[in-house]
């Protein structure tokens, strides 16, 4: 059948940008071009396998994880995969139950669910998601009132993908109508290094190894960021007169853009600094950050402290963010903040 549609309007999510939308044609589009994320493959593999060969609908599956390693990509390879047709949305914008009873009155037989952004469904319109997914029946009601009757309404047996950057808000009842509840985990160099040169392959863009790895030590663990900074550097390139992409061209190219060999941009490094500088190193409260630095909180827990956290340039206690000795070395500060490390 392989039918995708889109509706909503909303379907990328917020943050995702017509950037991101570019990049969809690097995504993989099967389990057998995925790099990276073995054991999430490999649980996939099986289960997709074992639904084929009973003819059966899939389960409900829930990715979780950082934004950008994949939990989109991962929904169209299923629906790829299973031969099912795909419709995306996401938790804002199911903002009314009759958004999401349209959605599911339509689907058909194995046809894929995608919500992104799952734990920000309204709690009216998650209640109505329990029944749906348990046993593939919805009770609307019909005149509204005194004299208000339910009508139960039989739907299709579909499979709901969830996606979420944070697990931790997911209620109990909707986590526990998923059969497999994934994570995804930052990528590793060699990953990604793979990665880029197979999308400089799609680019037809000649990129030496060096050039590959060295774009995926500045990638935070993100394929979407590694495949954004891919681009940055070709457009370098091109306009240099550079041929291929090698370690040099690569450095020169991130370097305009502020992403240092770390893989912060300029967003981190005013993070952290802002911790060292105005909070003595911490604690302190996210709150309190996302008002200094002018950003939104859920920007600041979603895409910048993860990475800081898993690569040791941030701590987060019960008190609150502590900036680490690294970061201070990192950004050339004494751990105590302030003082410009003798050179
Ligand atoms: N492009 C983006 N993510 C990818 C992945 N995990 N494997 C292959 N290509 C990708």
């Amino acid at each position: 059948m392989s039918r995708e549609s889109m509706i909503s309007g909303d379907v990328l999510g917020p943050e995702e940008t017509a950037e991101e939308s570019t990049l969809a044609s690097l995504r993989p589009r099967l389990l057998s071009e995925y790099i990276g994320q073995e054991t999430v493959v490999q649980k996939l593999a099986i289960t997709i396998k074992a639904a084929l060969g009973r003819g059966e609908p899939l389960d409900h599956i829930l990715f979780h994880g950082p934004p950008g390693l994949g939990k989109t990509t991962l929904a169209h390879i299923v629906s790829n995969e299973m031969n099912a047709g795909l419709v995306c949305s996401s938790g804002p914008a199911l903002e009314r139950a009759a958004d999401l009873v349209g959605i599911l009155t339509n689907l058909q037989q194995g046809d894929v669910l995608f919500i992104d952004e799952i734990h920000r469904l309204p709690r009216i319109v998650e209640e109505y998601l329990y029944p749906a997914m348990e046993d593939f029946q919805i009770d609307i009601v019909l005149d509204p009132g005194p004299h208000a009757r339910t009508v139960r309404l039989d739907l299709s047996e579909f499979t709901v993908i969830g996606a979420t950057t944070r697990a931790g808000l997911i209620t109990g009842p909707l986590r526990n109508r998923f059969g497999l509840s994934l994570h995804m985990q930052f990528y590793k160099t060699n990953e990604l290094a793979e990665i880029i040169r197979r999308s400089a392959g799609i680019l037809k863009l000649s990129i030496t190894s060096g050039g590959a790895e060295t774009i995926a030590l500045r990638s935070r663990g993100t394929p979407r960021i590694c495949n954004r900074l891919l681009k940055r550097v070709r457009d370098f390139a091109q306009v240099e007169g550079r041929e291929t992409v090698t370690e040099d061209v690569a450095v020169e190219a991130m370097d305009i853009h502020g992403v240092d060999e770390a893989g912060l941009d300029g967003l981190d490094r005013k993070y952290l600094r802002v911790i060292i500088d105005q909070y003595a190193g911490g604690p302190v409260g996210v709150a309190a950050l996302a008002a200094t630095l002018n950003e939104e909180q859920d920007t600041l827990i979603d895409v910048v402290e993860p990475y800081l956290l898993i690569s040791g340039f941030l701590n987060r206690t019960s008190r609150g963010r502590m900036s680490t000795a690294k970061a201070c070395r990192h950004l050339g500060l004494r751990p105590t903040g302030q003082e410009e490390l003798p050179l």
